[in-house]
């Protein structure tokens, strides 16, 4: 069973799909963890930038894995754990241009597909529901106001109450790497589109946990 929730950044993919691989018993896959680990690995190296190719990024490849733990699995740099490095400024301002590159996109591919090969699986990104998984038997598209977005992922950066300011600063933030990764951040479909810009966070899982549960049904009385 493989379910695939895509949608711009900051929609809540990642804390929603993990949440609901757990209440369904699967693992988790957010996809752009691997385009980040690869974005840290390639940073960690001398050439900027400017002068990163495809081949140049897929000599780290082999360096960044996928391992599981609990319910989910984490992308690794040299087998080790990574989470602080890729969420840092540095590889969110460079993994959009990471992810342009078509021989990066099918790497990150072809490493989700194989985690998934064993396993039921929820998996987040941009084009699980179209690229990668085009026959998963639930796809859900995750969508919520900017402005929303930008608050909800200040509150959890800061720790407290945003300003109008701050909020709107981050919002510019999210709406150029939204425009930077229009290309790739497709909805199938065949997709549930959810707009969780006034639901909470256990009422997006509920949702979710209910049309997995409807999907199963409706495989098992067929
Ligand atoms: O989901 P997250 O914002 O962590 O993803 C980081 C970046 O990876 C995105 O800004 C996007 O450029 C890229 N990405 C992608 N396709 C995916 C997942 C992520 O292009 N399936």
């Amino acid at each position: 069973m493989v379910v695939a929730i895509d949608g711009p950044a900051a929609s809540g993919k990642s804390s929603t799909a993990q949440w609901v691989a757990e209440r369904l018993g699967y693992l988790h896959i957010d996809s752009g963890s691997l385009y980040r680990a690869l974005t840290a690995a390639a940073l960690r190296g001398n050439a900027p930038p400017e002068d990163w190719s495809p081949e140049r990024l897929l000599r780290d490849a082999p360096r960044v894995t996928l391992g599981a733990e609990k319910h989910a699995f984490h992308a690794l740099i040299d087998g080790q754990r990574v989470e602080e490095e890729i969420r840092g400024g540095d590889v969110t301002a460079n993994v959009s241009l990471v992810a342009k590159m078509q021989a990066v996109r099918s790497w990150v591919n072809a490493s989700v597909r194989e985690a998934a090969r064993w396993h039921d699986v929820v998996v987040d990104g941009r084009d699980m529901g179209t690229a990668v998984f085009p026959d998963a038997p639930l796809k859900v598209f995750l969508v919520a106001d900017p402005w929303e977005r930008a608050r909800r992922r200040l509150v959890q950066r800061l720790g407290r109450r945003p300003t109008d300011d701050e909020v709107a600063a981050e919002t510019d933030v999210l709406v150029q790497r939204d425009a930077k990764d229009a290309m790739q951040t497709l909805q199938a479909a065949d997709a549930v589109l959810l707009d969780t810009t006034y639901l909470t966070q256990e009422e997006q899982v509920e949702r979710i946990v209910a049309l997995a549960h409807a999907v199963s049904h409706r495989a098992s009385s067929t």
